[in-house]
Parts: structure tokens; sequence; C-alpha cells
């Protein structure tokens, strides 16, 4: 079977290079896939791959061509990548994309597309690189009712914050990512939470039947983040974690990605580098762990193969027949081959709460001037908006503006932000240098 790239980056080489290392062993399995063309923004620039393959600017040249079996899109991005896969999947020919954002703003698009066409759409690598997520999620565990998914889902942030625990500044700490291949190619996504949003939308949406999107997802990022705030999270006995939480409540689906503190006993709470993981709760199954590496060019590549043999082991079944008779041919009648049903499950009609409404506990971190009373002003805003405080800690005695630290008991984010927001304004508060969820209290 010939494939097609749309990209050849990070993931895109990596795939091409996985290819080549594995085909004999695929060959003898009746799985040989060929990568013979990639679409590319600078056709001039070398790539790591060991396989000649063409490169071309024309996108034409990958979504028309006969001699194209199965498209991998690996450019990222919403558009154009989303009106290519359309292009493609219309064609009849079948897409393995690793593109969490376009999947997670027009997946509905692109599976009733596919299931027109009836031709299969795959991405278990938009979400958490080498695990089997969407997989364990769409099959393994359709039986069960799912009830909640804890996850670390940005390899990057949870890479950052390693480093960052061990001294190093967050702009040094994100070289290093992208020097590695982990970021995205815009790494404020991996940041802002942003990224975490796209993937915990796509794992909610199958985890719940119902259609989560990414702007549904309260989202903040760790930018704010500082090296005292780990440290201090450390002393309490804490880890601090961009963890991106869903769960079905009476109120229907609340899902938020945020810098979360774990107590260090956790599961998830001693996840380190680039290692995704992910804590499902079932009501039947208890608790499962899926922890490995989730992101990086090569661990992403497995999931990309994976999903290329599962379709490419459909021409296997007996009748389905061999491919090669002709190049214009045998692309026009693949889609044919490997047809199958509706891939999507987001079936239910399940409200998903704002986040304003999302409970959780807290850890605010100011720094106010070191007179007598401003822990008074400040409880009192708090208390205004129904907060209520479990822990509190000054760090240090001054002159100049010093670090108290809250921890509050669980309170709807909306009344956490309102509270924050009439504290910053208080002139005893010099600033807010920190607001992160806590999760176990
Ligand atoms: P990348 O290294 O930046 O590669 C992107 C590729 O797409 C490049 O080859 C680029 O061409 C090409 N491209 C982008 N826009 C294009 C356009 N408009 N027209 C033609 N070509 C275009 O990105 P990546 O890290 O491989 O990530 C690719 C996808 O996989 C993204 O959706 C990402 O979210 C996802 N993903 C990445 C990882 C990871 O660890 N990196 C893991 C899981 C999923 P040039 O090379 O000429 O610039
Ligand atoms: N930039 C993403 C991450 C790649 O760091 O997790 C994997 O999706």
């Amino acid at each position: 079977m010939r494939v097609g790239f749309l990209g050849l980056g990070t993931v895109g080489q990596a795939v091409v290079r996985l290819l080549h290392e594995e085909r004999e062993r695929l060959a003898a399995n009746g799985l040989a896939l060929e990568p013979v063309r990639a679409l590319v923004r600078d056709t001039a620039r070398p790539r790591a791959v060991p396989a000649a393959l063409e490169l071309t600017a024309d996108p034409a040249r990958v979504l028309d061509a006969p001699d194209i079996d199965l498209v991998v899109e690996v450019m990222g991005g919403v558009e154009p990548a989303t009106s290519y896969m359309l292009r493609a999947l219309r064609a009849g020919r079948p897409v393995v994309t690793a593109n969490k954002e376009a999947v997670a703003h027009r997946g509905k698009d692109l599976l009733e597309v596919a299931a027109e066409a009836g031709v299969p759409l795959r991405f278990e690598a938009s979400v958490a690189g080498a695990i089997p997520i969407v997989r364990a999620l769409k099959e393994s565990l359709a039986g069960d009712r799912v009830t909640e998914i804890a996850g670390i889902v940005n390899g990057t942030s949870n890479y950052v914050l390693g480093l960052m625990e061990e001294g190093q500044d967050l702009e040094a700490a994100v070289r290093m990512a992208r020097e590695r291949g982990y970021a995205e190619p815009d790494p404020t996504r991996d940041l802002d939470g942003s990224d975490a949003a796209c993937k915990l939308a796509i794992l909610a949406s199958i985890a719940f039947s119902a259609r989560v999107r990414p702007e549904q997802v309260g989202t903040c990022g760790i930018q704010m983040v500082s090296r005292e705030d780990l440290r201090w999270g450390r002393e309490m006995g804490y880890r601090l974690k961009l963890l991106a939480l869903a769960r079905r409540t009476e109120a229907g689906i609340e899902a938020h990605v945020r810098p979360t503190f774990l107590p260090v006993s956790h599961p998830l709470a001693g996840v380190g580098g680039v290692t995704n993981a992910l804590l499902v709760r079932g009501e039947r199954c208890g608790d499962l762990v899926f922890q490995g590496p989730g992101a990086g060019g090569d661990a992403t590549a497995t999931a990309v193969v994976g999903d290329l043999l599962e379709i490419a082991r459909r021409r296997l079944v007996p009748g389905a027949g061999a491919l090669g008779a002709g190049a214009a041919e045998a692309s026009a009648t693949l889609g044919a081959r490997v047809r199958e049903g509706p891939y999507c499950t987001c079936r239910d009609q399940v409200e998903v709460v704002p986040p304003h409404r999302c409970v959780t506990a807290a850890y605010l971190h100011l720094e106010v001037a070191d007179r007598p009373g401003v822990l008074a002003q400040v409880a009192g805003c708090l208390a205004a908006h129904q907060v209520s405080i479990a822990e509190a800690l000054q760090k240090a005695r001054g002159e100049g503006p010093v670090p108290v630290l809250f921890i509050t008991h669980p309170s709807p984010w909306g009344a956490l932000e309102a509270a924050v927001k009439e504290i910053a304004g208080l002139p005893v508060v010099a600033r807010v240098a920190g607001l992160m969820a806590v999760l176990g209290r």
C-alpha cells in the first residue's frame, strides 16, 4: 500500500524511518507499506529519512494522485489540514492523523465524511503519543461506563515542570523540549494548556459518548508557575502537574486543564519527563492507569503506524483482493475494500458544565504587605465568595511584599476567580502570583 504524507517534520520522518526499519517484517506479514510522497512547505530542506520519497509543495500530488492509497496527516493545525483530510476521505482514501487540533475542532465533520465515504479515519497518535488510549476507550472499555479521566497529556509541559523543579528557568526548559521534538510547532500551545484541552476534548467525547468541544474545557497553562510554587508545593506534600480532568457529574460533564497540585501518593504525581499518564475510572473496571512516552517522533510514530496497520490488515480478509493491479484502480477501490461503519460514538446529549461552575480545591499564592490585618482582608474577600480556607502559610517576613499561600476547600472555579479578582484590587496586595487547582482534598 502506497502512503502519501501531509507533512514530513518530527513525526512524519519518524513514521518513514519506522516503516523502513520494519519493512521486511511487515512485508512478510502481507503488510507492505511504502512511503511514496510527502507534502512539505520547503522541498529543499534536508530530511532525516532513509527511503527515497518525493517531496512536493503541491497538495494535489498527495491528495489526487492515483498512486497514493493511504494518507498520513502530520502537518498540524486546523487548516489546511482538515480540508486536505476531507478531500482525501471523499476520494475514498483512508486517513491516519496525529493532529489533535483538527480532530478536536473538526472531528465531527471528519468522521461524518469518513462515514459517508465508508472509509476509515484513525487518530490514535493525536492523544498521549505512544499510549493506545483512544482505542482502549473506544473499544476495550466501550462496555463500561467511564466516570472520570485524569491525565498528564502534554509531554512538553510535564518535561518543562520537571526541569523547573531541578532549577532550570521556563525559557531554557522550553528550548530543550523543542530540541527533543516534543513541542508543538508553536510551543505556546503546550504551555497555555490548549494542546492538552484538545486532547481532553477528544478523550472526554469518546469516554462519555458525547461531544465535548475544546472551547468548553476550562483551560489554564503553566506560564505563571514559578520555581517557588513547585518547591512550596513539595514542602506541603504535593507535586505540580498540568492535569487534564474530565468527569461525569449530576450536572453534566466537567472538563478542565489546569496546573494542579497532586498529593505525592497520587498515581500521577510521580510521572516525570515527557511521560504521559492517564487514570481512567470505570463503574465496573475500577481504576486503570495507562502510562508511557507522550511526545517525540519515534514514540508517536508507533501510534501512527499501528493505525496504518489496522487499516492495511483489512485487505488480508479473504475476498478483499490484492492491490497493485494498476495505480489508478488500486486507489479508487481501496476505500471500497476497507469499508466500515460510523466510527464516531458521540451520540448522547449530555450537558458540559461551564468551567466557572466546575468545583475544585485551590492553591493561591499572593505577595502582600507584612502588616497587621492583611490576612483578615484577604480572608474577607474569600469569605465573601463562599470560599473556605483549609490552610494558610506566610513564607517570609519583611518590609517589602512577602509571599502568602492559601489552600482552599473545594469551591466553584468562578467563585475562586471572583475572589482573586477582588483580592488583586486590595491596596495591601502587591501581586497575585499563582492560582492553581489542588486534587485530593
Ligand atoms: P513539525 O515537525 O512542525 O512538522 C510539520 C510538517 O508539516 C513539516 O514537514 C512542514 O513542512 C509541514 N507543513 C506544515 N504546514 C504545512 C502547509 N501549510 N503546507 C505544506 N506543508 C506543511 O510538526 P510535528 O512535531 O511533526 O507534528 C505534526 C503533527 O503531529 C501535529 O499535529 C502535532 O500536534 C502532532 N503530534 C506531534 C507530536 C510530537 O511529539 N512532535 C506527538 C503527537 C502528535 P516543512 O518541513 O517544509 O516546514
Ligand atoms: N506537543 C505535544 C506534547 C506533542 O508535548 O505533548 C504530543 O502530542
